[in-house]
């Protein structure tokens, strides 16, 4: 079941940066180690960077972490674009204790099909939490509108298309993301607030909306999103 929690627009970085720590210790306490994949884009950014500023305080057994990403764009990782690159700045290099892995996918491969299945060896059975986000066409992680990639069930990772630059991308799969143990959805800006509705509605088909398939996600907002009355 769908959960959903609307933070207020200054608080929301703040607010989201404590309830992942939160979730993040709760896992760390209940066995010896925690993967959590990031999500990339520009919403977790001043999330990423609350965790890191408040990691003294926030306790996290960052070595019991091991870090994955839900999807990179094929780019080196000293890239602007990299996902990996935009969470070394804002997290990793501000830890004292770093994540005890950290698995970066080799967007700056060649060959997209090789990074991928280099990838997906390293993938855990399930992530313990999986952090998303939406783009305003309804994509997830790089599940993008009418992609082959939305009806895979058997390749964890692929590459895959975007419309938007970087064109290349490389994702996890629907599987990855429906065995994942906990999933937390990040989301800001009234500009989300058709597709977020369209998501939670699931009037959609995920061809028309990749991120109808969080079916048992928690979705971080903010109040800039109107939810309109789910029918
Ligand atoms: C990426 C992300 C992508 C992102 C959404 C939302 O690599 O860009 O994985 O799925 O989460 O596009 O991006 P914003 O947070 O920038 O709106």
């Amino acid at each position: 079941m769908s959960k959903t929690i609307i933070f207020s627009v200054d608080s929301y970085a703040t607010e989201t940066a404590h309830y992942i720590a939160d979730m993040i210790n709760k896992i760390c306490k209940s066995k010896d180690s925690c993967s959590v994949a990031l999500a990339g884009g520009q919403t977790p950014k001043r999330v990423y960077q609350v965790i890191a500023e408040e990691s003294a305080k926030n306790y996290i057994p960052w070595d019991k972490v091991d870090i994955f990403f839900g999807d990179e764009r094929c780019v080196p990782p000293n890239h602007q674009d990299s996902n990996y690159r935009m969470a070394e700045l804002k997290l990793f290099s501000k830890l004292k204790t770093k994540p005890r892995n950290i698995f970066r996918i080799a967007g700056e491969k060649n060959n997209f099909s090789v990074a991928a299945k280099e990838y997906e060896k390293v993938l855990p059975e399930q992530f313990d939490l999986l952090l998303l986000g939406i783009g305003n066409d309804g994509h997830t992680a790089s599940l993008f509108p009418n992609a082959d990639t939305l009806h895979e069930t058997k390749m964890r990772v692929m590459p895959t298309k975007s419309p938007l630059p970087p064109f290349s991308r490389i994702t996890i799969t629907p599987p990855v993301i429906k065995s994942a143990k906990n999933i937390l959805v990040l989301a800001t800006g009234n500009k989300k607030t058709e597709v977020v509705n369209n998501a939670m509605k699931k009037q959609l088909s995920i061809d028309e909306c990749p991120a109808t398939i969080l079916l048992n996600a928690t979705w971080l907002l903010d109040e800039d999103i109107k939810l309109n009355q789910i029918k």
